[in-house]
Protein backbone atom coordinates (compact mmCIF):
# COMPACT_ATOMS: atom_id res chain seq x y z
CA UNK A 1 0.00 0.00 0.00
CA UNK A 2 2.77 2.36 0.42
CA UNK A 3 3.19 3.10 -3.13
CA UNK A 4 -0.37 4.37 -3.69
CA UNK A 5 0.67 7.74 -3.51
CA UNK A 6 -2.45 8.00 -0.59
CA UNK A 7 -2.96 5.96 2.62
CA UNK A 8 -6.09 5.44 4.47
CA UNK A 9 -5.63 8.36 6.50
CA UNK A 10 -5.61 10.68 3.29
CA UNK A 11 -8.85 9.12 2.39
CA UNK A 12 -10.25 10.12 6.92
CA UNK A 13 -8.79 13.49 6.55
CA UNK A 14 -10.31 14.19 2.34
CA UNK A 15 -13.58 12.71 3.68
CA UNK A 16 -13.52 15.08 6.96
CA UNK A 17 -12.87 18.11 4.73
CA UNK A 18 -15.62 17.58 2.17
CA UNK A 19 -18.04 16.87 4.78
CA UNK A 20 -17.23 20.60 6.06
CA UNK A 21 -17.41 21.94 2.56
CA UNK A 22 -20.35 19.96 1.64
CA UNK A 23 -22.40 22.31 4.37
CA UNK A 24 -21.91 25.51 1.76
CA UNK A 25 -23.46 23.95 -1.32
CA UNK A 26 -26.79 22.98 -2.92
CA UNK A 27 -25.36 20.58 -4.75
CA UNK A 28 -22.23 18.17 -6.21
CA UNK A 29 -21.00 17.66 -9.52
CA UNK A 30 -19.63 14.87 -9.46
CA UNK A 31 -16.92 13.39 -11.88
CA UNK A 32 -16.00 9.82 -13.02
CA UNK A 33 -13.71 8.71 -15.51
CA UNK A 34 -15.94 7.50 -18.27
CA UNK A 35 -13.17 4.70 -19.10
CA UNK A 36 -13.31 3.14 -15.23
CA UNK A 37 -17.11 4.01 -14.37
CA UNK A 38 -17.04 1.88 -11.36
CA UNK A 39 -13.20 1.61 -10.18
CA UNK A 40 -13.27 5.92 -10.87
CA UNK A 41 -16.50 6.32 -7.94
CA UNK A 42 -16.80 5.55 -4.35
CA UNK A 43 -19.59 3.87 -3.31
CA UNK A 44 -19.74 5.69 0.19
CA UNK A 45 -20.56 9.08 -1.69
CA UNK A 46 -23.82 8.08 -2.01
CA UNK A 47 -24.41 8.21 1.69
CA UNK A 48 -21.66 11.29 2.03
CA UNK A 49 -24.17 13.61 0.03
CA UNK A 50 -27.18 11.74 -0.08
CA UNK A 51 -29.22 15.16 1.09
CA UNK A 52 -27.26 16.70 -1.77
CA UNK A 53 -28.57 17.38 -5.07
CA UNK A 54 -26.23 15.63 -7.81
CA UNK A 55 -25.19 15.51 -10.91
CA UNK A 56 -22.98 12.84 -12.00
CA UNK A 57 -20.74 13.40 -14.88
CA UNK A 58 -18.71 11.06 -16.71
CA UNK A 59 -15.85 12.85 -18.27
CA UNK A 60 -12.97 11.85 -20.54
CA UNK A 61 -15.71 10.51 -22.81
CA UNK A 62 -13.71 11.56 -25.43
CA UNK A 63 -11.32 8.44 -24.96
CA UNK A 64 -13.45 6.41 -23.94
CA UNK A 65 -15.36 3.64 -26.46
CA UNK A 66 -18.65 5.20 -27.25
CA UNK A 67 -20.58 1.94 -27.00
CA UNK A 68 -19.50 1.56 -23.34
CA UNK A 69 -20.94 5.52 -22.79
CA UNK A 70 -24.38 4.37 -24.32
CA UNK A 71 -24.51 1.32 -21.85
CA UNK A 72 -23.57 4.07 -18.70
CA UNK A 73 -26.05 6.50 -20.30
CA UNK A 74 -28.86 3.51 -20.47
CA UNK A 75 -27.95 1.72 -16.92
CA UNK A 76 -28.39 4.93 -14.73
CA UNK A 77 -31.46 6.23 -17.11
CA UNK A 78 -33.18 3.32 -16.43
CA UNK A 79 -32.49 4.06 -12.89
CA UNK A 80 -33.90 7.54 -13.22
CA UNK A 81 -30.77 9.39 -12.94
CA UNK A 82 -29.55 11.88 -15.67
CA UNK A 83 -26.10 11.76 -16.48
CA UNK A 84 -23.57 13.62 -18.56
CA UNK A 85 -20.36 13.09 -20.73
CA UNK A 86 -17.98 15.80 -20.77
CA UNK A 87 -15.16 16.92 -22.64
CA UNK A 88 -13.35 19.17 -19.68
CA UNK A 89 -11.89 20.92 -21.89
CA UNK A 90 -14.46 21.68 -24.12
CA UNK A 91 -16.53 24.93 -22.40
CA UNK A 92 -20.22 24.12 -24.54
CA UNK A 93 -20.70 21.69 -21.18
CA UNK A 94 -21.08 24.97 -18.97
CA UNK A 95 -24.77 25.18 -20.47
CA UNK A 96 -26.18 21.68 -20.01
CA UNK A 97 -24.46 21.64 -15.95
CA UNK A 98 -26.35 25.15 -15.64
CA UNK A 99 -29.69 23.95 -16.81
CA UNK A 100 -29.51 20.74 -14.69
CA UNK A 101 -28.53 23.14 -11.95
CA UNK A 102 -31.03 25.15 -11.65
CA UNK A 103 -33.54 22.21 -12.41
CA UNK A 104 -32.49 20.01 -9.70
CA UNK A 105 -32.49 23.58 -7.15
CA UNK A 106 -35.75 25.02 -8.60
CA UNK A 107 -37.76 23.32 -5.63
CA UNK A 108 -35.44 24.63 -3.30
CA UNK A 109 -34.91 28.23 -4.61
CA UNK A 110 -39.05 28.27 -4.47
CA UNK A 111 -38.56 27.48 -0.99
CA UNK A 112 -36.33 29.98 -0.04
CA UNK A 113 -38.16 32.62 -1.53
CA UNK A 114 -41.28 31.88 0.55
CA UNK A 115 -39.23 32.02 3.28
CA UNK A 116 -37.81 35.72 1.82
CA UNK A 117 -34.15 34.39 1.03
CA UNK A 118 -34.06 36.22 -2.28
CA UNK A 119 -31.34 36.85 -4.64
CA UNK A 120 -28.71 34.13 -3.21
CA UNK A 121 -27.07 31.88 -5.60
CA UNK A 122 -26.79 28.32 -6.17
CA UNK A 123 -23.73 27.20 -4.59
CA UNK A 124 -22.49 23.97 -6.08
CA UNK A 125 -18.50 21.89 -5.51
CA UNK A 126 -16.96 19.32 -8.22
CA UNK A 127 -15.64 16.87 -7.17
CA UNK A 128 -13.98 13.57 -8.06
CA UNK A 129 -10.46 11.21 -7.68
CA UNK A 130 -7.24 12.53 -8.78
CA UNK A 131 -6.74 13.36 -12.42
CA UNK A 132 -10.28 12.61 -13.38
CA UNK A 133 -10.15 16.60 -14.83
CA UNK A 134 -11.92 18.33 -12.05
CA UNK A 135 -9.56 21.64 -12.48
CA UNK A 136 -10.37 21.57 -16.16
CA UNK A 137 -13.82 21.54 -15.33
CA UNK A 138 -13.61 24.40 -13.16
CA UNK A 139 -12.06 26.25 -15.78
CA UNK A 140 -13.70 25.58 -18.46
CA UNK A 141 -17.09 26.85 -16.20
CA UNK A 142 -15.27 29.85 -15.81
CA UNK A 143 -12.90 31.31 -17.99
CA UNK A 144 -10.21 33.86 -17.92
CA UNK A 145 -12.65 36.74 -17.38
CA UNK A 146 -13.90 34.97 -14.10
CA UNK A 147 -13.54 36.88 -11.36
CA UNK A 148 -13.85 35.55 -7.69
CA UNK A 149 -16.35 36.71 -5.70
CA UNK A 150 -14.54 37.49 -2.66
CA UNK A 151 -15.36 35.91 0.99
CA UNK A 152 -18.28 36.92 2.21
CA UNK A 153 -17.71 36.91 6.21
CA UNK A 154 -20.17 35.00 8.14
CA UNK A 155 -21.11 32.87 5.35
CA UNK A 156 -18.18 31.29 3.15
CA UNK A 157 -15.68 32.48 5.86
CA UNK A 158 -11.87 31.32 4.06
CA UNK A 159 -13.49 29.59 1.14
CA UNK A 160 -13.49 31.39 -2.47
CA UNK A 161 -16.01 31.43 -5.04
CA UNK A 162 -16.48 31.83 -8.70
CA UNK A 163 -19.02 32.87 -10.12
CA UNK A 164 -20.36 30.81 -12.83
CA UNK A 165 -23.18 32.70 -13.47
CA UNK A 166 -25.28 35.19 -11.62
CA UNK A 167 -27.28 33.18 -9.87
CA UNK A 168 -24.48 30.18 -9.89
CA UNK A 169 -21.39 30.49 -7.66
CA UNK A 170 -19.02 27.31 -7.43
CA UNK A 171 -16.43 26.56 -4.67
CA UNK A 172 -13.27 27.24 -5.95
CA UNK A 173 -11.52 24.41 -4.49
CA UNK A 174 -12.39 20.55 -6.30
CA UNK A 175 -13.38 18.43 -3.59
CA UNK A 176 -10.70 15.06 -3.63
CA UNK A 177 -12.49 12.05 -3.45
CA UNK A 178 -10.45 8.92 -2.54
CA UNK A 179 -10.99 5.73 -4.71
CA UNK A 180 -11.91 2.43 -3.32
CA UNK A 181 -9.24 0.35 -3.54
CA UNK A 182 -11.24 -3.33 -3.83
CA UNK A 183 -9.27 -5.71 -5.43
CA UNK A 184 -5.94 -5.83 -7.87
CA UNK A 185 -8.46 -4.79 -10.92
CA UNK A 186 -9.30 -1.13 -9.33
CA UNK A 187 -5.63 -0.62 -8.74
CA UNK A 188 -4.75 -1.17 -12.15
CA UNK A 189 -7.41 0.70 -13.72
CA UNK A 190 -6.51 3.47 -11.72
CA UNK A 191 -3.15 3.65 -12.58
CA UNK A 192 -3.51 3.02 -16.18
CA UNK A 193 -5.88 6.51 -16.24
CA UNK A 194 -3.38 7.81 -14.42
CA UNK A 195 -5.23 8.48 -11.10
CA UNK A 196 -2.76 6.87 -8.55
CA UNK A 197 0.96 6.01 -9.18
CA UNK A 198 1.85 3.94 -11.59
CA UNK A 199 4.05 2.31 -9.65
CA UNK A 200 1.85 0.22 -7.64
CA UNK A 201 2.99 -2.66 -10.29
CA UNK A 202 6.28 -2.96 -11.73
CA UNK A 203 5.63 -0.78 -15.21
CA UNK A 204 5.37 -3.78 -17.29
CA UNK A 205 3.21 -5.90 -15.62
CA UNK A 206 1.02 -2.86 -15.74
CA UNK A 207 1.62 -2.70 -19.42
CA UNK A 208 0.51 -6.15 -19.97
CA UNK A 209 -2.62 -5.85 -18.07
CA UNK A 210 -2.90 -3.08 -20.32
CA UNK A 211 -2.19 -5.45 -23.47
CA UNK A 212 -4.44 -8.48 -22.21
CA UNK A 213 -7.41 -6.40 -21.64
CA UNK A 214 -7.01 -4.74 -25.38
CA UNK A 215 -6.33 -8.28 -27.18
CA UNK A 216 -9.46 -9.81 -25.11
CA UNK A 217 -11.87 -7.11 -25.83
CA UNK A 218 -10.47 -5.25 -28.71
CA UNK A 219 -9.20 -8.21 -30.72
CA UNK A 220 -7.18 -6.73 -33.79
CA UNK A 221 -6.71 -3.41 -32.02
CA UNK A 222 -2.69 -3.96 -31.09
CA UNK A 223 -1.63 -5.56 -34.02
CA UNK A 224 -3.28 -3.27 -36.36
CA UNK A 225 -1.67 -0.11 -35.04
CA UNK A 226 1.74 -1.59 -33.32
CA UNK A 227 2.09 -4.57 -35.26
CA UNK A 228 2.44 -6.92 -32.52
CA UNK A 229 0.30 -8.08 -29.78
CA UNK A 230 2.16 -7.57 -26.70
CA UNK A 231 5.17 -5.69 -25.37
CA UNK A 232 8.41 -7.75 -26.92
CA UNK A 233 6.42 -8.00 -30.43
CA UNK A 234 5.59 -4.41 -30.44
CA UNK A 235 9.23 -3.39 -29.76
CA UNK A 236 10.39 -5.33 -32.49
CA UNK A 237 7.64 -3.59 -34.64
CA UNK A 238 8.24 -0.25 -33.88
CA UNK A 239 12.26 -0.86 -33.79
CA UNK A 240 12.49 0.20 -30.38
CA UNK A 241 15.49 -1.69 -29.43
CA UNK A 242 18.41 -2.24 -27.70
CA UNK A 243 22.20 -2.51 -28.54
CA UNK A 244 22.53 -5.87 -30.00
CA UNK A 245 19.28 -6.45 -31.36
CA UNK A 246 17.11 -7.26 -28.27
CA UNK A 247 13.65 -5.52 -28.01
CA UNK A 248 14.06 -2.71 -25.49
CA UNK A 249 11.05 -3.94 -23.20
CA UNK A 250 11.45 -0.08 -21.01
CA UNK A 251 10.76 1.95 -24.45
CA UNK A 252 7.48 -0.57 -25.51
CA UNK A 253 5.70 -0.14 -22.08
CA UNK A 254 6.20 3.89 -22.01
CA UNK A 255 5.13 3.62 -25.56
CA UNK A 256 1.83 1.79 -24.18
CA UNK A 257 1.12 3.32 -21.00
CA UNK A 258 1.42 6.68 -22.41
CA UNK A 259 -0.02 6.19 -26.05
CA UNK A 260 -3.10 4.71 -23.95
CA UNK A 261 -3.75 7.90 -21.61
CA UNK A 262 -3.53 9.99 -24.40
CA UNK A 263 -6.21 8.37 -26.85
CA UNK A 264 -3.22 7.59 -29.50
CA UNK A 265 -4.01 3.90 -28.91
CA UNK A 266 -7.94 4.88 -29.68
CA UNK A 267 -11.03 5.35 -28.01
CA UNK A 268 -10.65 2.56 -25.23
CA UNK A 269 -13.15 1.51 -21.94
CA UNK A 270 -11.06 -0.56 -19.62
CA UNK A 271 -14.00 -1.92 -17.78
CA UNK A 272 -17.95 -2.03 -18.15
CA UNK A 273 -20.96 -0.44 -15.84
CA UNK A 274 -22.80 -3.83 -15.52
P1 LIG B 1 -7.92 17.06 -11.43
O1 LIG B 1 -8.12 18.53 -11.16
O2 LIG B 1 -9.17 16.26 -11.24
O3 LIG B 1 -6.76 16.45 -10.72
O4 LIG B 1 -7.60 16.90 -13.00
P2 LIG B 1 -7.10 17.99 -14.05
O5 LIG B 1 -8.20 18.95 -14.36
O6 LIG B 1 -5.80 18.53 -13.62
O7 LIG B 1 -6.92 17.07 -15.35
C1 LIG B 1 -5.95 16.03 -15.41
C2 LIG B 1 -5.48 15.83 -16.84
O8 LIG B 1 -6.56 15.33 -17.63
C3 LIG B 1 -5.01 17.10 -17.54
O9 LIG B 1 -4.01 16.69 -18.44
C4 LIG B 1 -6.23 17.52 -18.34
O10 LIG B 1 -5.91 18.30 -19.47
C5 LIG B 1 -6.77 16.18 -18.77
N1 LIG B 1 -8.22 16.18 -19.00
C6 LIG B 1 -9.17 16.65 -18.15
N2 LIG B 1 -10.40 16.42 -18.65
C7 LIG B 1 -10.22 15.78 -19.84
C8 LIG B 1 -11.13 15.25 -20.82
O11 LIG B 1 -12.35 15.30 -20.67
N3 LIG B 1 -10.56 14.65 -21.90
C9 LIG B 1 -9.22 14.55 -22.06
N4 LIG B 1 -8.77 13.93 -23.16
N5 LIG B 1 -8.33 15.03 -21.15
C10 LIG B 1 -8.84 15.64 -20.07
P3 LIG B 1 -2.47 16.88 -18.14
O12 LIG B 1 -1.75 15.84 -18.89
O13 LIG B 1 -2.21 17.06 -16.69
O14 LIG B 1 -2.20 18.24 -18.75
P4 LIG B 1 -2.25 18.57 -20.28
O15 LIG B 1 -1.27 17.65 -20.92
O16 LIG B 1 -3.64 18.37 -20.79
O17 LIG B 1 -1.85 20.00 -20.28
Amino acid sequence: MTNLGWYPGHMTKAVRMMEEDLRLVDALIELADARIPVSSRNPDIDRLFRDKFRILIFNKADLADPAENERIKEYFESRGQSVLFTDARDRSNSADIKRILRQQCSKKLERDRKRGIIGRPLRAMVAGIPNVGKSTLINSFIGKASAKTGNKPGVTRGKQWLRMDKDIELLDTPGILWPKLEGERTGINLALTGSIREEILPLEELAQALTEYVNGHYPGLLMGKYGGEDIGSIAVSRNLLIKGGEPDLNRAVRLLLDDFRNGKMGRISLESIV
